[in-house]
């Protein structure tokens, strides 16, 4: 099977970088605050220097975290971002989001920040989300962002896994 490449255009430049890392779930990611619970297992997904990971963390302690992204470069930043927030225990990793090496129902809550616009192809993307979700649990990026991307069709943007949520693309309008 042909992996499809990450398509990542800014790269991990310090400026970049240095944007990113004033992420928090409160000014980034409040979509997920309510499913942030103690004990949940949580995929990050394209954690890029991982600052909304660490409040992910510190959300969910002392539950399970793992933050995955395709650039080693940005795994290695979000590991020392970990450190320094005094967060420990996250799991990092380099993968590919359009092939996740986990098993089915791993985590109660995949999330992906600012990601999907840059992979090869968002819809096998979020079916990875999916698979690794486990029944119930809840997948979810910004609702906003998929649509502008025309993924998803309005309100159907972030939901349960075993809800309405999709990833196919609306049909045309006329
Ligand atoms: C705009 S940054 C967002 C970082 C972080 N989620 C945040 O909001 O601060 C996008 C990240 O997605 C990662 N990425 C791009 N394609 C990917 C893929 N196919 N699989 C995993 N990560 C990917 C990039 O390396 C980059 O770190």
């Amino acid at each position: 099977m042909v992996r499809p490449q990450a398509v990542y255009p800014h790269g991990q430049h310090a400026s970049v970088v240095r944007s990113y890392q004033r992420r928090t779930v409160a000014n980034s990611a409040a979509y997920l605050a309510d499913e942030l619970r103690p004990g949940s297992a949580v995929l990050d997904v394209g954690c890029g220097p991982g600052s909304i990971t660490a409040d992910i963390a510190e959300r969910v302690s002392p539950g399970r975290v793992v933050a995955v992204d395709a650039s080693p470069e940005a795994v290695a930043t979000a590991r020392r971002t970990a450190a320094d927030h005094g967060v420990r225990g996250v799991e990092f990793a380099v993968a590919d989001v359009h092939a996740l090496d986990f098993p089915d129902a791993t985590f109660d809550v995949v999330h992906a920040h600012q990601v999907l616009q840059y992979v090869a192809d968002p819809v096998r993307a979020l079916s990875e989300m999916r698979r690794v979700c486990r029944p119930g649990g809840t997948h979810r990026r910004p609702r906003r962002r998929l649509r502008d991307d025309g993924l998803a069709p309005r309100g159907a943007g972030t939901g349960r896994v075993d809800g309405a949520v999709s990833a196919r693309r609306p049909a045309r309008r006329r």
